[in-house]
């Protein structure tokens, strides 16, 4: 589904990321876990084309996308649900999703709409004459991800969705990730250790623009070095 190959990414005279590689394969959701500064975002800036790397290949269902501009990625099939949200705050829920609708041409396999997604997150069939501002934390982040499946999304990026959000809001998103799964593969950026491994097939730890450590979420798991060193706990 999506191979990242040694990409190296700068801001300026910054050098963020420093040949990382990645894969993510069709059905997959894969973490991304590391501390703060870690390049978690920069990597998905660098696959969305948001801060093109100046070296490395990016490859999307075999097709390579390096430098590609970023609304063509997301016409390929590329979901992102950026950190901060992003979604429009004086508008209501529903008038989010229009826009996304309006803005994307793509037709495709999961043929999300409106409907279907209030049939998966009911919540927000409640919520749709609310405005951004008058949601909590947890309503936003689900009206983030659930405005990236206009693009009816191959592969969806998520940077850091539990942040923020109260304990037992983080629980019911293990069972929307887990639901997303069936759906599309799924690239998770996450600071919350325990969350991405409830979710996750597989995980690569990232220090100072480095994988650092990559394995199955069982590994992951019993790695004291990587628990002690490199995630915050
Ligand atoms: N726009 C920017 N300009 C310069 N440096 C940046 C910019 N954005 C992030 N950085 C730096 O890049 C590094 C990685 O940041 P980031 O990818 O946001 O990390 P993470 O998402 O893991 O917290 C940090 O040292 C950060 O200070
Ligand atoms: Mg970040």
């Amino acid at each position: 589904m999506l191979q990242v190959e040694d990409i190296h990414t700068y801001y300026g005279t910054s050098y963020i990321i420093q040949g990382l590689t990645l894969e993510v394969k069709d059905g997959e959701v894969v973490c991304l876990i590391g501390r703060n500064g870690a390049g978690k975002t920069t990597t998905l800036r660098s696959i969305m084309g948001l801060a093109p790397p100046q070296r490395g290949l990016i490859k999307f269902k075999g097709e390579e996308i390096t430098g590609k501009a970023p609304f063509s990625i997301v016409r390929m099939g590329i979901g992102y649900v950026p950190e901060d949200r992003r979604i429009f705050p004086d508008l209501t829920a529903r008038d989010n999703f229009e826009i996304a609708r309006r803005g994307n041409s793509r037709k495709s396999s999961g043929g999300w709409t409106i409907e279907k997604i209030y049939e998966f997150f009911p919540k927000l069939r409640e919520l749709e004459d609310h405005k951004g501002t008058e949601m909590s934390g947890g309503e936003q982040q689900m009206l983030a991800i659930a405005r990236s499946l206009m693009g009816n999304p191959d592969l969806l990026l998520v940077d850091e969705p539990t942040q923020g959000l109260a304990p037992l809001i983080i629980e019911s998103f293990v069972e929307l990730i887990k639901s997303l799964k069936q759906e599309m593969s799924i690239l998770l950026v996450e600071q919350n250790a325990s969350f991405a491994f409830s979710v996750s097939n597989r995980g690569y730890v990232i220090d100072k623009g480095k994988i650092l450590y990559h394995g199955s979420i069982d590994d992951l798991r019993e790695n004291k070095e990587v628990h002690d060193r490199y995630l915050a706990v």
